[in-house]
C-alpha cells in the first residue's frame, strides 16, 4: 500500500522568533505556560507522585510547554486501569480529550437525563494528574443516540440547545476548549454535509456556538473537522468561509481544530502551514485535534510539529491516541510509543 506523502521540511526562517511569539501570544492570551527550564505550570492541580517526575523538557508536555503550547492526547476510560498506559498518559502529556466519552450518545443516552460518569473518571485523572481538559464534542451527526434520530426541526433544534447547556454546565469553567461543532462539512462540495442537524436549518452552527458561549463563557469554543489541512481542498475553503463569516459577524468562535488523520488516501501536504496560517489570520486559534499518521513516518509528524510552531496562533497538539494499539486505526501503527510502550521514530523527530 502507498505510504503517506512524505515531503522536504520547508525551511522554517526565524524559527526563534516564531517560538517566542508564541510564547508571547499564549502570555497574552491568559495560558499558563512553563518557563523554559520545562517546569510544570503553575496553577495546574497536583502532579501524581506514583512515578518519579521526569526531568525538565524530556517529554512531549514539557517540550511543547517551552513555546507556550501543549501536547495532548486521547484517553479512553476503559484504559485508565490500565497502568502502563496511565504511565505514559501521565508522563508525557498536559492537554486531554476524551475519546468517546464526553459525545452526545455517552452524556445523554435517554433525553433530558444526563451521565457523566465515564466522562468524569477521565477529567478527574486528567485535573489529578495537571492536565487541561478538551472537551469532545457537542453536537455531531455521528455518535447520535437513537431518541435523537427521531427528532426533526424545532424540536431537534432545542433538543440541541439543551444538549448544550447540559452538558457544558456540569463542566463551567474547567475546560479548556470545547470542539461546539464536528464534522459539518461533507467531504467532496465545500458546503455542508447532509444531515439531520443540517436540516434544522443553515443557522444550526452559529446558534450552537452562541448557546455555548452564552453556557461557559471561559471556554474557548472550536470548530473541529478532517480532510481540511490542505489549503487546496475545497472542504477547507468551505469551513474557511464559514469562520471569515463568523468572525466578521460576531459570533463566537474561537478556535479551529484539524483533526490530522493522515493516510495514503488523505496524506499530509506541505500546504498544511499555509491553511493553518491562513484560519489564525482570521483571529482564531488553530489546533490540530487528533494526529495520527499512517506508518507514523517520523518526517511527517516532525513537519506537522514544525508547522504549528511556525503559526503564533497553533495553541498545541493533541495525537488520537497513546499506542498503537491504543489507536482506532491500529492497524496504521499511526500513533507516537508502541504497543510495549516504546519511543517510536517519530517520537523523537
Ligand atoms: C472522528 C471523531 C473522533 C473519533 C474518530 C475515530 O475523528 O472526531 O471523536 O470518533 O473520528 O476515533
Amino acid at each position: 500500500m502507498k505510504r503517506p506523502s512524505v515531503l522536504a521540511p520547508s525551511a522554517a526562517p526565524g524559527g526563534r522568533r516564531m517560538l517566542v511569539a508564541g510564547l508571547v501570544a499564549a502570555l497574552s492570551l491568559g495560558i499558563a505556560v512553563a518557563g523554559t527550564t520545562g517546569a510544570k505550570a503553575a496553577g495546574s492541580a497536583p502532579v501524581a507522585s506514583s512515578s518519579p517526575a521526569p526531568p525538565p523538557g524530556t517529554t512531549l508536555g514539557t517540550a511543547a510547554a517551552r513555546s507556550g503550547r501543549y501536547f495532548g492526547t486521547a484517553i479512553s476510560a476503559s484504559k485508565l486501569g490500565d497502568s502502563a498506559y496511565t504511565t505514559i498518559a501521565g508522563r508525557e502529556f498536559d492537554m486531554v480529550t476524551p475519546e468517546n466519552e464526553m459525545k452526545l450518545d455517552a452524556t445523554e443516552p435517554r433525553q433530558g437525563q444526563f451521565v457523566f460518569t465515564a466522562a468524569d473518571r477521565i477529567f478527574d485523572w486528567a485535573v489529578q494528574n495537571g492536565k487541561r481538559v478538551r472537551g469532545h464534542t457537542l453536537v455531531w451527526h455521528a455518535a447520535e443516540p437513537s431518541w435523537l434520530q427521531s427528532l426533526t426541526g424545532s424540536a431537534l433544534r432545542q433538543a440541541m440547545i439543551d444538549h448544550i447547556n447540559g452538558v457544558m454546565s456540569h463542566y463551567k469553567g474547567k475546560i479548556y476548549a470545547w470542539d461546539v461543532v464536528n464534522e459539518a462539512f461533507s467531504d467532496s462540495t465545500g458546503g455542508r454535509r447532509d444531515s439531520n442537524w443540517q436540516r434544522t436549518g443553515d443557522d444550526w452552527i452559529e446558534v450552537a456556538f452562541r448557546t455555548a458561549r452564552a453556557a461557559d463563557p471561559a471556554a474557548k469554543l472550536c470548530y473541529n473537522d478532517y480532510n481540511i489541512e490542505n489549503w487546496s481542498w475545497a472542504k477547507t475553503q468551505g469551513v474557511y468561509d464559514m469562520v471569515k463569516d463568523f468572525t466578521s459577524r460576531g459570533v463566537p468562535i474561537d478556535c479551529v481544530g484539524f483533526q490530522a488523520h493522515f493516510s495514503s488516501l488523505t496524506p499530509y501536504s506541505a500546504d498544511f502551514r499555509t491553511t493553518l496560517q491562513n484560519f489564525a489570520a482570521l483571529g482564531v486559534d488553530v489546533q490540530i485535534t487528533e494526529l495520527d499518521i499512517q506508518g507514523a513516518p517520523a518526517t511527517t509528524y516532525a513537519n506537522v510539529v514544525n508547522d504549528c510552531l511556525a503559526v503564533p496562533r497553533c495553541a498545541g497538539i493533541t495525537v488520537w491516541g497513546v499506542r498503537d494499539p491504543d489507536s482506532w486505526r491500529s492497524m496504521d501503527t499511526p500513533l507516537l510509543f508502541d504497543g510495549n510502550g516504546g519511543k517510536k521514530p517519530a517520537y523523537t523527530a
